[in-house]
């Protein structure tokens, strides 16, 4: 049941490819992404976007790059969005989720400073729509323990958690996940590679529940994942982006930070600069850095700065960064002084939210025959 077969879905001119190809269906999973993004361009008001984040912190370059640039354009294209503040989840590998209400606002004040448009996008959180959870319930019935204990991303999880024992949310939340994305019956979702595992669960609750509960009409589309081509920023000791790490630049820093943190990124002792991600990689997203800012190409940049060394690497790359982010942080700092519209817009997204889970939830009951 755990592999991708041939995509679902209208017009499909993806290639067929084989289940084994590997094991994620990662390369399927990007031959059916750029198949997408020709649909989404042609027609985006077939598709509704669900995606989102824990709340856990703010949100960094990496974060921005990999994933939030995105929504924007996807909503500025003119497709539907959802985005879930996912506050359940974040309780899948600590005991207490710490400032909840700080990180959620922070979160929200992040979506409004790029530019999610709460009159176009719906931003909301796991805990205040009922009828979302609801869904748990039945979508649990439909998946097999050694399923969910086979999840890799969930293993992967389990082996970097900070808690002695795994709780069964740990377990679960794949499934949780599954009802973030069919409460709103989205078809479309934007994620990195780890989460695909959890988007093939979804897919697998959908065709079980219609399969078991549809009479031969379709409750659940099956939602496709749209796999970003962007490739990844490092952080500034030139591991992964992480808050946990100390290595993030946030979008929220102000320039003299961003000054600072890029001054002390890691860099090597080459004079001539150069684009070469598995040779140089610090150096190299540094360049991809300035280069996605100033909507160049890495090798570009690179030429620029020629033989001038690490330091007018460096001096670049916070010029690129502190002129891309200036707007972006003066619309994060003027909503930050408006709290009270950071509040409505989550109040307006929750309410929202909750008609939509409430009709779905409506058809679930009847599916079920428990629409007493
Ligand atoms: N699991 C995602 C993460 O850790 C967050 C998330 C929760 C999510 N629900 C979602 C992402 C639904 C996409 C769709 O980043």
């Amino acid at each position: 049941m755990n592999t991708i077969t041939q995509p679902a879905g209208p017009n499909t001119d993806a290639p067929a490819v084989e289940p084994s190809a590997d094991a994620l269906g990662t390369t399927a999973a990007h031959v059916r992404s750029g198949a997408l993004e020709k649909q989404i361009l042609d027609d985006p008001s077939q598709f509704r976007v669900l995606t989102g984040d824990r709340p856990t912190g703010r949100l960094h370059l990496g974060h921005y790059f990999g994933t939030l640039h995105n929504r924007v354009r996807l909503q500025n294209l003119g497709v539907e969005m959802f985005v879930i503040v996912a506050d359940y989840q974040v309780l899948t590998d600590r005991d207490v989720a710490d400032n909840l209400t700080e990180h959620v606002e922070e979160l929200v004040l992040d979506h409004l400073a790029i530019g999610v448009d709460p009159a176009r996008s719906t931003i909301f959180t796991h805990s205040a729509v009922p009828a979302l959870n609801q869904l748990l319930l039945p979508f649990l019935s439909l998946v097999s323990v050694p399923e969910l204990s086979r999840n890799p991303t969930v293993k992967d999880e389990i082996a970097h958690s900070r808690q002695s024992s795994v709780s069964g949310l740990m377990f679960t939340y794949p499934v949780h996940q599954a009802a973030d994305i069919l409460f709103c019956k989205a078809n479309l979702v934007p994620v990195g590679q780890d989460q695909l595992p959890h988007l093939q669960i979804t897919r697998t609750i959908a065709r079980r529940f219609n399969d078991r509960y549809g009479s031969g009409a379709t409750v659940f589309p099956q939602p496709e994942a749209l796999l970003s081509s962007a490739p990844l920023v490092l952080g500034t000791d030139g591991t992964k982006m992480s808050k946990s790490r100390g290595n993030a630049i946030n979008l929220a820093a102000d320039a003299d930070e961003t000054a600072r943190l890029i001054k002390g990124a890691k860099t090597d002792s080459e004079r001539h600069i150069t684009y070469d991600p598995v040779a140089r990689p610090e150096v190299s997203s540094l360049l991809l850095l300035a280069a996605l800012c100033e909507d160049r190409t890495p090798q570009q940049v690179a030429d620029d700065i020629g033989t001038a060394g690490a330091a007018a690497l460096k001096r670049t790359v916070t010029e690129a960064v502190n002129e891309y982010l200036a707007p972006i942080r003066a619309r994060r700092a003027e909503y930050a002084r408006d709290r009270a519209y950071v509040r409505r817009t989550l109040r307006e997204g929750n309410e929202r939210a909750r008609a939509v889970a409430e009709t779905t939830l409506s058809e679930v009951r009847a599916a079920m025959n428990s629409d007493y």
